[in-house]
């Protein structure tokens, strides 16, 4: 179920049976000359839109904006600051936590949201413990290539080159996805550069087409299929955990 394709009366349904949903967490920024700009949104929510049909949970619209400051100097990109994320997202698990969700599991497609993801959760818990009072949801966030099973997926399909930033396998997952959006371009060094970076101007230089680390013309849809069979396996392994979800909820409403 997505949330943006239902009614209130259907969540209050859902919510007598599960006190569960998912949000898709990513970003908005440049992924080399191939690869789309909505990288690290769309991975994740494809993902979790293909579990969610199989195992019948929630999934909430993706927060597809995140900390990408690093990426400004390439157009296209999009960026909240720290500040406003952890703001953004307080609100977020406030207005869910206000109608009943007891567990929010942040699943997320970008690295650069990490750190400001687990401070927003600080944000909320020092909220509840200022008051002397016990929070009464749990958030979680789990990144996507972390998934059991996902890595070593993507090391067998590309033992060299995939790299860390706009990489053979997030892009083979947006062409399972949006297979009509494979992009080609000429790229040197095959294997782009890889290492630490501050701001967007010290990115750029660094990383002149975006890359880091990457070969991504080694992108298939082919892979992306394999990439993405992977995890929603074991997604949907954590959420029945997480949420408490008996198996045979499998059938979806
Ligand atoms: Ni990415």
């Amino acid at each position: 179920m997505l949330l943006h394709q239902t009614s209130w009366p259907e969540i209050e349904t859902y919510l007598g049976r599960c006190q569960g949903i998912l949000v898709p967490i990513g970003s908005t920024e440049q992924h080399g000359p191939t690869g789309l700009i909505g990288t690290d949104a769309l991975c994740p929510e494809i993902i979790a839109h293909e579990a969610a049909i199989e195992a019948g949970f929630l999934v909430a619209p993706t927060f597809n904006v995140g900390m990408a400051q690093h990426h400004l100097a390439f157009p296209g990109s999009i960026t909240l600051r720290p500040s406003t994320m952890i703001a953004a997202l307080n609100d977020w698990i406030a207005s869910l936590a206000g109608h009943g969700f007891k567990q929010i599991y942040f699943f997320n497609g970008h690295g650069g949201n990490i750190t400001t993801l687990n401070a927003a959760f600080s944000e909320y818990y020092a909220t509840w413990s200022m008051r002397g009072e016990p929070c009464p949801i749990v958030l979680k966030q789990r990144n996507w290539w972390e998934l059991a099973g996902v890595m070593d997926t993507c090391r067998q399909l590309f033992p060299s080159g995939d790299g860390s930033h706009a990489t053979a396998s997030e892009i083979s997952v947006t062409l399972h996805g949006y297979p009509h959006s494979a992009k080609t371009a000429a790229m040197s060094p095959r294997i782009a550069a890889d290492g630490p970076f501050t701001d967007a101007a010290d990115f750029r230089a660094s990383f002149p087409d975006g890359r880091c680390g990457s070969d991504p013309a080694m992108a298939s849809r082919e892979a992306g299929t394999r990439i993405v069979r992977a995890a929603k396996t074991a997604l949907i392994g954590e959420i029945q955990n997480f949420f408490d979800l008996p198996p045979k909820a499998q059938a979806a409403e």
